[in-house]
Parts: structure tokens; C-alpha cells; sequence
């Protein structure tokens, strides 16, 4: 059976202060819930969201790091910083760090395997832009994304990886996809995985949703059945936004 995740990508926004009182209010308004909830604030607060949860169940993860055990890549952060400060979660490939910092599948495919060999967790973005889906080259995108920087990995190594599909042309814009258009992606790359791991890999593995999920479109997105919750950004922001999605799930 696979885990239901909620998981908060708050990209570059929060304070230490900002966070620490999200946090808080968060923790206090966390319903139960069979799902794992995760949140991602940016390295320079992840010390103190952990300080914060410590006595939560809500995982903290990083937005990104290095592939490098260490060296000169400045302002860059290596896996072993981040197990440093018990955070064992990250995400990779998000979009905006393919479009604005140009990671590419090669790229990501190094990070995602120091991450797996470090232990850590991934959460492993993906999704096609507008223009392959009305040119119906999203499902072949969504694929060679998925090939390229994950097929290397042996399949002992899957029980580490959470897929985020996250269509481009969804995030931020308040455009989401719908249920069905959701559903249909996510069986396609439960199938890919099948195909090439085997049932027992494909179907242990979270595929999360993102893009512009909300409180109004969270509970019929995540009642799909290879929907298996969300990577939630702007909503996350606000505790009240979140709690809601978490109790659609
Ligand atoms: O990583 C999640 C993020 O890209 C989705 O953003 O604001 O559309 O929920 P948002």
C-alpha cells in the first residue's frame, strides 16, 4: 500500500520568524490524518521549522541540493548538510529550477542518485509545458523525464522516490488541471514505472499532483486513484489553506 502525502513547497518565501509562526500555527490546527504532511521551507529556516516540529509529526524537507559530496560550488548545499540538520527529504527537478537555473534531466539524474545513495527521500518533480500538451506530446515529455533521470536507479531504490507530476502550465496560474486530466497522467506513469520495475514497484510509489491544488479542487483530485495526494505551493502559505487540503486527502 502506498503512503498519502501532502507535501507544502513554500519556495523563496518566509522568514525565520514568518516560518517559525506558520509552523506553530500549523502544529496547532494539524487534524489527524492517515497522510504524511511535509513542508519545504527554504534552507536558511530548515533548522528552526525542524526546532519547531519537534514535537509534530509534519516532516520537513529541502527545495533542493547538490550532487557533490562537497567542494567549490558556492552557495550551493550537499546532502550530508541536510542530514546534518535531520532534514532527509528533498526535492528535485522542480520546474522553476529547470526553466530559471537550467537543470536538466542529466543533471537531475546525478542529484536524484547522491540523494538515494545518501538515504534521503525524493520528491521528483516533473510535468509537461502548455505547448507539448496541445501539440499531445505531453505523455512522451512526462516519459523521457521520467527515463532519463530516474530508469538508472535499481528498483530497491523506488521505495525513496515520490513522484510530483506537476503540469507547467498549472503552477501558480490558478489554472489546475482537472481530476480527469490528472488521473489520466498518473496512470500513464504508474504503467511506465510497471513496465519497467514491475507491478509491486509501480504500485508502492506516492505520485502526487501539483499545480494551483486548493481547498475548492483538493478533495476531487486526490479521489482519483493513482492521485495519491498534492505538492502543494501558494496554499501552503497559509495555515488554514493547508489544514483544508490536508483534510480533503
Ligand atoms: O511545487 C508545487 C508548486 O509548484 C505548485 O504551486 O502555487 O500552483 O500550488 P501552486
Amino acid at each position: 500500500m502506498r503512503t498519502k502525502i501532502v507535501a507544502g513547497n513554500w519556495k523563496m518565501n518566509k522568514n525565520l520568524k514568518e516560518t517559525e509562526a506558520l509552523l506553530t500555527e500549523l502544529s496547532a490546527k494539524l487534524p489527524d490524518t492517515k497522510a504524511e504532511v511535509i513542508v519545504a521551507p527554504t534552507f536558511v529556516n530548515l533548522a528552526a521549522a525542524n526546532a519547531a516540529l519537534q514535537s509534530s509529526t509534519i516532516k520537513v524537507a529541502a527545495q533542493n541540493m547538490h550532487f557533490a559530496e562537497s567542494g567549490a560550488y558556492t552557495g550551493e548545499i550537499s546532502a550530508d548538510m541536510l542530514l546534518g540538520i535531520d532534514v532527509d527529504i528533498v526535492i528535485l527537478g522542480h520546474s522553476e529550477r529547470r526553466a530559471y537555473f537550467g537543470e536538466d534531466d542529466a543533471l537531475l539524474a546525478k542529484k536524484v542518485k547522491t540523494a538515494v545513495d545518501k538515504g534521503l527521500k525524493v520528491i521528483f518533480c516533473f510535468g509537461e509545458e502548455l505547448e507539448d500538451r496541445k501539440a499531445d506530446k505531453h505523455f512522451a515529455l512526462v516519459e523521457s523525464q521520467l527515463k532519463n533521470a530516474l530508469f538508472n536507479l535499481d528498483a530497491s531504490a523506488w521505495k525513496n522516490i515520490i513522484l510530483a507530476y506537476e503540469p507547467v502550465w498549472a503552477i501558480g496560474t490558478g489554472e489546475t488541471a482537472s481530476p480527469e486530466q490528472a488521473q489520466e497522467m498518473h496512470a500513464f506513469i504508474r504503467k511506465t514505472i510497471s513496465d519497467a520495475f514491475g507491478s509491486a514497484v509501480a504500485d508502492g510509489v506516492s505520485i502526487l499532483y501539483g499545480g494551483s491544488v486548493k481547498p475548492s479542487n483538493a478533495a476531487e483530485i486526490f479521489s482519483k486513484p493513482d492521485v495519491d495526494g498534492g505538492l502543494i505551493g501558494g496554499a501552503s502559505l497559509v495555515a488554514s489553506d493547508f489544514v483544508a487540503i490536508i483534510e480533503a486527502i
